[in-house]
């Protein structure tokens, strides 16, 4: 595709909530709240905090970089810059393929238990709720709802760059800021929601700093910024070129921050004001949140307000996914957006099947995994292991190895952009962040 016919984005606005839709998901309202709730709290806010900051931002300016000069699919946009780095694009490719292989699991269950707040069953079931996500995840409904979550997303990618990404995070992301603050009030006068705000915000920091926590919190920083698998290089790579690279990254990771820290001051007065515990696990928001709604007047309405939350914010970031290798088949293989778009469906469904089989346990291709519980592995594998390399490399690429002044470049428009932000990120670029993610690679080895 030439350059003036690539699609791209609007405004400076439309910039910011496309690649805030992307980042802000399942990471910041389902994944931030449980691994915090079992890592202690507040320790764990101010580490993932602090890993926004010194890795997180420094590594999606460097993305946003390679995207935006390239202006082509992940694979493509590595090789324009390197032949001999083309592999970069590929391990996000390979990312955008596992993470295919569970989110929409789990963005699933979302509209599971949407469905059921909205017709009731959901509060009068005299299965417990614990009873009923044990049963629910042992129907063939979660890949029902995985399908059906494919199919919406598809649905938008079809519509294209503008009309569809585009056009979706304008309306959606609105709407899930304004139903998080909705929320965030209504918590705050349930009772004894002190205590979960005394777990949530006063840190113990001692349990901060360990290493474990340390590895979880940039592994959640790289999950929720969508960093380290080709996101945010094909979503750059529709940014136009008086776009600003640092404050672009800034506001989405603020953005980001600002949700996961809202969505934590949702869940954990709510857990505490029930009596409950923060360290549920995977399933904290379907099987502990139903459990505070039950009491609450009109609880099927607050019900269905989370519910429909998790779905947008899902449907932002399954979206950014879903391109990541719709404009890979399109540009490698030549498809026309809409066979690339259908072709990544039918795999993500594929990958969907593969998973559910996995988990049930059942004979495929002759290939018997035993009680393997594959979305925890790949979940794992792709925020702790895949993004943080994928990310260590692109920051040490764009720094060390293409020519020195490549990322100035990009990131002052050309020396349209000045100011001391520019070399802060570059000196993080190469000296501090590669080593930090090496160092706690390192030091994590043992404990993965
Ligand atoms: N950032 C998304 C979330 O927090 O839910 C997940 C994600 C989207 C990761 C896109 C990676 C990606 F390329």
């Amino acid at each position: 595709m030439s350059e003036e016919k690539r699609a791209s984005f609007g405004g400076k606005l439309s910039v910011i909530l496309v690649a805030a839709g992307s980042a802000i998901g399942l990471g910041a309202i389902w994944r931030f709240p449980y691994i915090a709730g079992e890592y202690g709290g507040a320790a764990f806010l101010l580490v993932f905090a602090i890993s926004v900051f010194a890795v997180g931002i420094p590594a999606m300016v460097a993305e946003f970089a390679v995207g935006r000069h390239s202006r082509k699919n992940a694979v493509g946009a590595f090789r324009a810059l390197s032949k001999k780095w083309s592999w970069l694009g590929y391990n996000g490719v390979l990312g955008a393929l596992l993470i295919s292989g569970y989110y929409y699991i789990i963005a699933g269950w979302s509209l599971e238990y949407l469905t059921n707040s909205a017709v009731g069953s959901l509060y009068n079931s005299p299965l417990s709720f614990t009873e009923q996500f044990a049963e629910f995840q042992g129907s063939w409904r979660p890949l029902f709802y995985a399908i059906v979550f494919i199919l919406l997303t598809h649905v938008i990618i079809a519509r294209g760059v503008e009309k569809g990404i585009e056009k979706a995070s304008r309306i959606m992301m609105p709407a899930l800021f304004i139903i998080l603050l909705i929320m965030a009030v209504r918590v705050a006068f349930m009772p004894n929601a002190i205590e979960g705000y005394r777990f949530f915000l006063s840190p113990d920091f001692e349990k901060a700093f360990s290493p474990k926590t340390i590895m979880m919190a940039i592994g959640q920083a790289f999950f929720s910024l969508s960093v380290g698998m080709g996101c945010m290089v094909t979503y750059a790579s529709y940014f136009k070129k008086k776009n600003n690279l640092i404050s672009t990254s800034f506001n989405v990771a603020g953005l980001t921050l600002l949700v996961s820290v809202l969505a934590g001051l949702v869940i954990f007065p709510a857990v505490f004001s029930a009596g409950l515990q923060p360290t549920e696990g995977a399933s904290l928001i379907f099987v502990t949140l139903p459990e505070i709604f039950k009491d609450m007047p009109l609880a099927s309405l607050w019900s269905v307000i989370f519910f429909t939350l998790v779905m947008l914010a899902s449907l932002t970031s399954t979206i950014s996914f879903h391109e990541v290798l719709t404009a890979y088949f399109a540009e490698e293989f030549k498809l026309s957006r809409k066979w690339a778009a259908r072709t990544t469906s039918i795999v993500s469904i594929a990958l969907s099947i593969l998973t559910t089989c996995c988990i049930f346990d059942i004979d495929f291709l002759g290939i018997k995994i035993a009680n393997v519980t594959f979305i925890d592995i790949f979940d794992k594998f792709t925020a702790n292991i895949l993004m943080p390399l994928g990310a260590m490399f692109t920051c040490i690429f764009v720094s060390w190895f293409m020519k020195r002044n490549f990322i100035h470049d990009e990131i002052s428009n050309y020396g349209n952009l000045k100011g001391a932000t520019i070399a802060i990120i570059i000196f993080m670029l190469r000296y501090i962040t590669p080593l930090l993610i090496l160092y706690i690679f390192i030091k994590n080895i043992g404990l993965l």
